[in-house]
């Protein structure tokens, strides 16, 4: 058997019921899943591959599981589509993107390669590697690998060379990938290509310079607005009064694209996501023109999925991006909104002190809350809500900031349970959007201004929802069930 249809073989063997899982959100069959990609328009269909070991809960040699959607909410499980099965990638697929071409769906993924020298030592090389499909079965291209570490500039990291980005045009791809310079410092490197199969580098897109991290992974970079946009997931930030708290994070350069030098002209930096559980972004572009954006929704360094459970990751849902007059706004794709079941209407309510309110509660719900008056300074939902467990989000009006806390989540490790974050361009009124996927809490303030994910595993029987606040507020809230059909 070769390792796919092993790794197949385990996938159709080992699937977790649907029922223990998130509903619309993209988790793996079985086992460990991080960074979303090839995420993809494929003969109409929205096609996400992800980093996949099916035969654990942690990582372990790289495989792309599958899934596709015609929405990007309602997903289908198919076959495993990579495994580290050649002398260029036995050390691993790492992540990569697609592109619908002439010759069929195009994946383009990292081929980790580790031997042992004379003396012993291990030596990992990472290149860009090339495989061509149906939209179901892939084969590996025969010039693997496509890019080879040797057409890195002198002194450039042939070890950290990963993550390639793909897209088209005018009749020609062009490539990003992550990379290291002589110095170790974080930088994206972008190549060119007429055909997949012949690269020719180009040039550094932007480099970290000794600020944002080390390591820059997954990049991606494409025009938004009348702007330029790279998305960059660092490894090892410091953190900075309140963002970068999360040691690898996703960040966007936002600038002016100069084509001359082939190089981002970059003038503002902003943190994606301020939860706990935001890394390793891709988007695609719709047919009607929209950037849509995903994530791994899941931190390296806390890995909290309960004793016994045996898959283990998940994905965001998938957001559209956009830049207007200079901000970056991202919120839940719209399709989600056909999904919307058993709607909840308050107009103008008033909250003092704690209050359920009749129909709102649930883990698999889409909540606007708009707070819109009071005297109150400290506003709290508390959510994923039974007599021993709740998670909360909360808004202090004075200090102009929302946590999210998930310490009586019913979590039993020793891992950060808060982020906090200052409003950006605070309003007289506040809008939360909650949307609860079972273990998922990912909200987005004033319109997808500012967005906060992260995960946590309370027993789904804790339904209840509660509001609360130390004087009066006054409140508009909207509430529906997601319910896929
Ligand atoms: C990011 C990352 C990528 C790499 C992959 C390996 O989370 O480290 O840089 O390709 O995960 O699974």
């Amino acid at each position: 058997m070769t390792p796919l249809e092993r790794a197949n073989q385990y996938q159709e063997e080992h699937r977790i019921a649907k029922e223990k899982k998130p509903v619309f959100h993209v988790t793996p069959p079985i086992g460990w899943m991080n960074d979303p990609n090839g995420f993809s328009i494929y003969q109409g269909k929205i096609h996400l591959f992800y980093q996949y070991h099916p035969y654990s809960d942690v990582w372990g040699p790289m495989h792309w599981g599958h899934c596709i959607s015609d929405d990007f909410v309602n997903w289908k499980e198919l076959p495993v589509a990579l495994a580290p099965d050649q002398a260029c990638d036995a050390a691993g697929c790492f992540s990569g993107s697609a592109a619908e071409t002439v010759d069929g769906h195009a994946l383009v993924y990292t081929g980790v390669k580790e031997t042992t020298k004379e003396d012993g030592t291990k030596e990992v090389i990472q290149q860009q590697c090339l495989a061509t499909g149906d939209g179901i079965c892939y084969h590996k291209a025969k010039e693997n690998p496509v890019i080879s570490c040797e057409q890195l500039p002198e002194g450039f990291s042939r070890e950290d060379f990963r993550d390639p980005k793909i897209w088209k045009e005018d009749d020609r791809y062009y490539l990003v990938a992550g990379n290291r310079d002589a110095l170790g410092n974080g930088q994206v490197v972008l190549f060119t290509s007429e055909n997949l199969k012949k690269w020719k580098y180009v040039s550094v897109l932007a480099d970290n310079q000794g600020r944002y991290g080390s390591m820059w992974e997954c990049p991606d970079f494409f025009a938004l607005g009348e702007k330029h946009v790279l998305l960059v997931s660092p490894m090892d930030m410091q953190a900075e009064e309140d963002v970068f708290h999360n040691g690898n994070q996703s960040i966007a350069l936002i600038g002016t694209y100069d084509r001359e030098k082939s190089r981002l002209m970059e003038e503002q930096i902003v943190l994606l996501d301020a939860g706990t559980d935001f890394y390793a972004t891709q988007t695609l572009q719709t047919q009607d023109g929209r950037r849509i954006m995903i994530a791994w929704m899941q931190s390296w360094d806390m890995l909290i999925q309960p004793p016994g459970q045996k898959w283990n990751g998940m994905m965001t849902i998938p957001r559209e991006l956009e830049l207007k007059e200079g901000v970056l706004y991202q919120n839940p794709v719209r399709e989600l909104e056909k999904y919307r079941t058993d709607p909840v209407f308050c107009c103008n309510r008033k909250i003092a002190g704690t209050c359920a309110i009749p129909g709102v509660k649930g883990r698999v719900l889409d909540l606007t809350l708009e707070i819109v008056g009071g005297d109150f300074k400290h506003f709290t939902i508390q959510f994923a809500k039974d007599e021993t467990h709740f998670t909360r989000v909360c808004y202090n009006r004075t200090r102009e900031k929302i946590i999210f806390d998930r310490t009586y989540s019913g979590i039993t490790r020793d891992v950060v349970c808060q982020r906090s974050m200052r409003i950006k361009k605070p309003l007289e009124t506040l809008k939360l959007r909650l949307i609860l996927d079972v273990f998922s809490a990912e909200l987005f303030v004033n319109d997808g201004v500012q967005a906060m994910s992260s995960i946590f595993f309370t027993p789904p029987s804790a339904q209840d929802i509660v509001f609360s606040c130390d004087g009066t507020a006054r409140v508009n809230l909207e509430k529906y069930r997601i319910t896929l059909k």
